[in-house]
């Protein structure tokens, strides 16, 4: 099992070395950057290119592991005690009928490999990670409603992704091979681009891109503008039918971009990128 890229997701050669060092270790993979930088996308496209079902779970403030190993249901259970003459009580007997699986319990029970995404893990409590050590490690958690040890069958590919809100414990660190995806340099950039937009005129491209990395590099800028950003952009700048000319000043200063309101998301960036505008105009 290797990764080598697929033609949707652009894959630097230090991101397919970290995923396949994870393959070979069996150890998570956990993936941190920026916002937009690809974290989630990676997990879809390394299950699609290696023929994996993928299961995801989307951590919230409130998500608890234990969620993701299984929930006992004793509401619907009680209620269907109180009804119980519908089928002669038979579903009630059984409390295996009231285990809600989890998603680490699907990923452990399934028929073939699969991979597993525990996406922004760090928007839970702190004891989140820490609850998941044994798990992660062993593979295999108790059930201790119905006496069961529920043990991979095959160890899952697991992706984790942090927006580095919160730092990871250390033994939970320990368990994982890191991985940072850096912010795009242009050419990867570029790269990414291509696969979102094939075809697009030339000096398009490269107007927008010069525009963008401009943006981001304004010194200090609250939020800088992502990759999926930029996509957004360029995807406006061709409904909008916007030509290169527009984008740059002949002497290829930052031009006030047209709907910059893909790129820049609060109005101190905003009043910043003008201000620069207005001083680069007076300097001319
Ligand atoms: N390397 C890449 N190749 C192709 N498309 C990319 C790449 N990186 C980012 N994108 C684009 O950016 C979008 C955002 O990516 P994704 O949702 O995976 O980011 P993320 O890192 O998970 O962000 P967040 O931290 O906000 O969840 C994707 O839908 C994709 O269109
Ligand atoms: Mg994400």
């Amino acid at each position: 099992m290797k990764f080598s890229g697929t033609a949707n997701y652009v894959a630097t050669q230090d991101l397919m070395l970290a995923v396949n060092a994870a393959i070979t270790l069996q150890r998570p993979l956990l993936v941190k950057g920026e916002p937009g930088t690809g974290k989630t996308m990676l997990a879809e496209e390394v299950a699609q290119a290696l023929g994996m079902p993928l299961l995801q779970w989307h951590i919230k403030s409130t998500t608890k592991a234990q969620q993701g190993l299984y929930e006992y249901d004793a509401v619907s259970r009680l209620r269907d005690s109180q009804l119980a003459d519908i089928d002669g009580g038979q579903r009630v007997k059984d409390i295996n009928n009231y285990i809600v699986k989890g998603v680490l319990w699907q990923a452990f029970t399934a028929e073939q490999p699969v991979a597993l995404l525990i996406d922004e893990i760090d928007k839970a409590d702190i004891e989140f990670p820490n609850d998941l050590l044994r798990e992660i490690d062993r593979m295999e958690f108790y059930c201790y409603e119905t006496r069961q040890l529920i043990q991979a069958r095959h160890r899952p590919l697991v992706f984790i992704t942090s927006n580095n809100e919160k730092e990871l414990p250390d033994a939970f660190l320990r368990r994982c091979f890191f991985h940072y995806i850096k912010f795009p340099d242009a050419a990867t950039m570029q790269s990414i681009v291509d696969v979102h937009f094939p075809g697009l005129k030339k000096d398009l491209v490269s107007a927008a891109l010069k525009t963008f990395f401009d943006v981001r590099n304004l010194p200090g800028l609250k939020k800088k503008p992502s990759t999926s950003e930029l996509l957004d952009w360029l995807k406006l700048l061709l409904a909008e039918d916007i030509s290169a000319d527009t984008l740059q000043t002949q002497d290829h200063k930052v031009a006030v971009p047209p709907l910059v309101g893909a790129l820049l998301k609060n109005e101190q960036d905003m009043s910043l990128f003008e201000k620069l505008m207005y001083m680069q105009r007076n300097n001319r």
